[in-house]
């Protein structure tokens, strides 16, 4: 961190999930697949899904009105409203400018990142360079996905993989020395092809035909990402530690992406972290894309396992290629 900078950290935190409940046995029923091949391969059990009319934005709003509470930051004083999504309301306008007028966060800027699933780490990067800084005091970070619109319900490489969800934090000024310690943040854009929705944008506008082809779905070579994955989880989170001159053993807790737990196990491996220090939760929620780390991270808060100046490790990796990793020293009082 350079000097005279201020600390920034997270002031509270909060999550939601939609009520309807996908179970690998709901699946059994739709595609050629089976439970035992899901939780083998993957870890997961069940995933949430959003109703037909439930926007990414409804989603969002309830975990950011937790996480607003838990701060004890009133809507009114957010400076800044950043959302990281792959699946906004609309391309346009942002996700983040609806949130910002339900909130009621009239001084608020409000924009959508795009990183995939690492895009809440993105996020939580950015708020803490306005913080640092002291241009902003406070800023609204939400990772929110409603997977289940974007995903190809007869593609069995795909639909038993995600679910929906939204987890949100609260960025502010905390005590010297705590919240945010290093971050690496990294893209390859050669890789974009391994895991991409075709259709929809730009490069190829919606059409009767690319509907009729699933093109607006998720498309993914599993094993090529997969590969991806179980190498830079644990290399992007030694390069944090690496910047903050720290060591794995310093780690007190890792909030992994949510994709497979196998990912997970392999960065945990590398990290040499016993299991306990592992927030898991891909069991219940599947792969919430941008919404798995912070949703993780709520939990995790919100059943007291942090206790102030616990180093915490957030690592994501997700379409683009993209990855990133943030390491900071939890500055909430339990
Ligand atoms: N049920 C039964 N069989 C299946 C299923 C399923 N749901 N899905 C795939 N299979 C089959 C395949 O067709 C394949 O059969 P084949 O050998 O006859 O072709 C076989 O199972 C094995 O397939 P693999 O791809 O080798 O299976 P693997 O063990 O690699 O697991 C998985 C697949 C779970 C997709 C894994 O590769 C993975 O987790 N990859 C990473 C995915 C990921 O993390 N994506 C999200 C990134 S985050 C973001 O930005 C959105």
């Amino acid at each position: 961190m350079m000097e005279n900078r201020n600390s920034a950290g997270i002031l509270g935190t909060g999550w939601y999930v939609p009520e309807r409940i996908i179970t690998n046995e709901d699946l059994e029923q739709m595609v050629d697949t089976s439970n035992e091949w899901i939780v083998e391969r993957t870890g997961i059990h069940e995933r949430h899904a959003a109703a037909l009319d439930q926007p990414t934005s409804d989603l969002a709003e309830r975990a950011a009105r937790m996480a607003l509470e838990d701060a004890g930051v009133a809507a009114a004083d957010l400076d800044l409203i950043i959302v990281a999504t792959l699946t906004p309301d609309r391309v346009m306008p942002s996700t983040a400018s609806v949130l910002q007028d339900r909130l009621g966060a009239r001084q608020a800027a409000a924009f959508d990142l795009s990183a995939a699933c690492s895009g809440f780490d993105y996020a939580a990067v950015v708020a803490c360079q306005f913080i640092e800084t002291g241009v902003y005091r406070h800023i609204l970070v939400i990772g929110a996905e409603t997977m289940s619109k974007v995903i190809d319900w007869t593609d069995r490489n795909t639909c038993v993989l995600f679910g929906d969800g939204a987890g949100a934090a609260v960025f502010g000024s905390v005590e010297d020395g705590l919240g945010v310690q290093s971050f690496d943040l990294g893209s390859d854009g050669s890789g974009s092809e391994l895991l991409q929705i075709p259709a929809g944008g730009s490069l190829k506008p919606l059409t009767a035909e690319a509907l009729l082809m699933h093109e607006n779905c998720v498309h993914m070579d599993g094993r090529a990402v997969f590969r991806f994955a179980v190498r830079i989880l644990g290399e992007t989170v030694e390069k944090s530690l690496a910047k903050a001159g720290l060591k794995k053993e310093d780690i007190d807790w890792l909030v992994p992406h949510q994709a497979n737990t196998r990912i997970i196990d392999a960065a945990a491996s590398r990290l040499e972290l016993p299991a306990e220090k592992v927030i898991v939760n891909i069991g219940k929620y599947g792969n919430m894309s941008a919404a798995s780390i912070p949703v993780a991270l709520a939990e995790a808060a919100h059943a007291h396992r942090f206790r102030k100046g616990d180093l915490v490790a957030l690592a994501g990796f997700g379409a683009g290629l993209t990855w990133a990793s943030c390491i900071m020293k939890w500055a909430k009082e339990d």
